[in-house]
């Protein structure tokens, strides 16, 4: 970069204060100011400017004041005098027009530079859209609340007490470790019952539900779940479950059946028939796994001249678990066994969406691979 340019004006000192001689140095410090003027482009070097000539301290001016005037001799201090107010104004009017010259084309530029094309296209601001998890997840609870049900929530972080013990595990339940559990850690000092973990389904949000709600009561609790599991195409740590709970007095097996056959026909359509299978859950008794006739095959089995894959030929699918409270389930939540029955049920969520939308990977739901998730939108 060249060394910046120094003004190369100075002030003169005065030795001859004759007419011919002032004229001559008024006539140079003008155009020194006016040249220098004509250099300024921009806020800081006007500023520079102004102060080299105006400052009160050492500016041209003042340097004018000293060597000019307080040095003319008596007799021509009237002419100097004279002389100096001119140089003055002149300066004065030189640097306010430098300024409004500097501002003018500066704000050109920035016109300039401001200036809206308006032929361009504009910024694409794309709406959002539910993602498909939570779509299937509202479209199931709508199936629900149109039959009355409301819906409950409980905590992803949950209890042993809530996540097992209230629903009927006993501590040493093999259920317990089939479930895999993440617990949270470095809690082996409480008791078992207190200990946290990530809950493993939304059943406790049962539990939950009964300490504060007396029955007859109808809930769906749809919400996020974790299992210690591996990734494969089935398989995801995380998942969503919707949970179902009716307790009121006469509930029977039929009312679970003919709830859930609705329910999947709403869901998968009209045509889908239900079987309800044999099953183990501890919270239920009876339980029951609920299959529904293969949503690909049509429940025969078979599929363009071969065995249908998604259902291994059996033209069934295998979706949710439920059953009939079990009345050791109630004595945790102060409910009479006695009076009421009830039936549960629960359902993954991802599950379900995978045989919807024909889905082949259960993680393409978490890549958050916006090529995936726009065929939903
Ligand atoms: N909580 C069970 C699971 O995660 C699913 C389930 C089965 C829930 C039966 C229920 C039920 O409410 O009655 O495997």
């Amino acid at each position: 970069m060249p060394p910046k340019k120094k003004s190369a004006y100075t002030v003169p000192k005065l030795k001859d204060f004759s007419a011919a001689a002032l004229d001559e140095a008024v006539q140079n410090l003008l155009a020194a100011v006016v040249r220098e003027a004509g250099e300024v482009k921009n806020e800081l070097e006007w500023k520079t400017f102004r102060d080299r000539w105006m400052a009160r301290a050492n500016g041209f001016l003042t340097q004018v004041n000293t060597l000019w005037l307080k040095a003319a001799p008596k007799d021509a201090k009237r002419d100097v005098g004279q002389r100096v107010n001119e140089v003055k104004k002149r300066v004065d009017e030189t640097i306010a027009a430098a300024l409004a010259s500097m501002q003018s084309t500066a704000s050109t530029s920035q016109l300039d530079t401001e200036r809206v094309d308006i032929t361009l296209p504009g910024n694409r601001r794309p709406l959002g859209a539910e993602h498909p998890v939570i779509k299937t997840m509202n479209e199931v609870v709508r199936v629900f609340r149109n039959l009355g049900y409301s819906v409950e929530e409980g905590p992803e972080i949950e209890t042993d007490y809530y996540n097992f013990e209230a629903l009927n595990f006993s501590p040493n339940h093999p259920a317990r470790d089939t479930q895999d559990t993440l617990f949270i850690a470095n809690q082996e000092s409480k008791p078992l019952r207190e200990r946290l973990l990530l809950r493993t389904h939304t059943s406790p949000v049962q539990i939950r539900t009964m300490e504060k709600m007396k029955p007859p009561l109808r809930v769906v609790c749809p919400g996020k779940v974790h299992r210690n599991d591996a990734l494969d195409a089935t398989h995801s740590p995380i998942f969503h479950q919707i949970e179902g709970l009716a307790v009121d007095t006469n509930i029977t097996f039929c009312d679970l059946k003919g709830t859930l056959d609705h329910a999947m026909k709403e869901m998968f359509g009209s045509s889908v028939r239900t079987r309800f299978y044999p099953s183990f859950f501890p919270f239920t008794e009876p339980s029951a796994d609920v299959q529904i006739s293969c949503i690909f095959c049509g429940g025969r089995g078979y599929r363009d001249g071969g065995p249908c894959r998604n259902c291994k030929a059996s033209g069934w699918i295998e979706l949710l678990g439920c059953g009939m409270v079990d009345p050791n389930v109630y004595g945790f939540v102060d409910y009479d066994a006695k009076k009421v029955s009830g039936f549960a049920f629960g359902m993954g969520v991802e599950r379900i969406a995978i045989l919807k939308y024909g889905v082949d990977d259960i993680q393409l739901f978490f890549n958050g691979d916006v090529r995936f998730l726009q065929q939903f939108a």
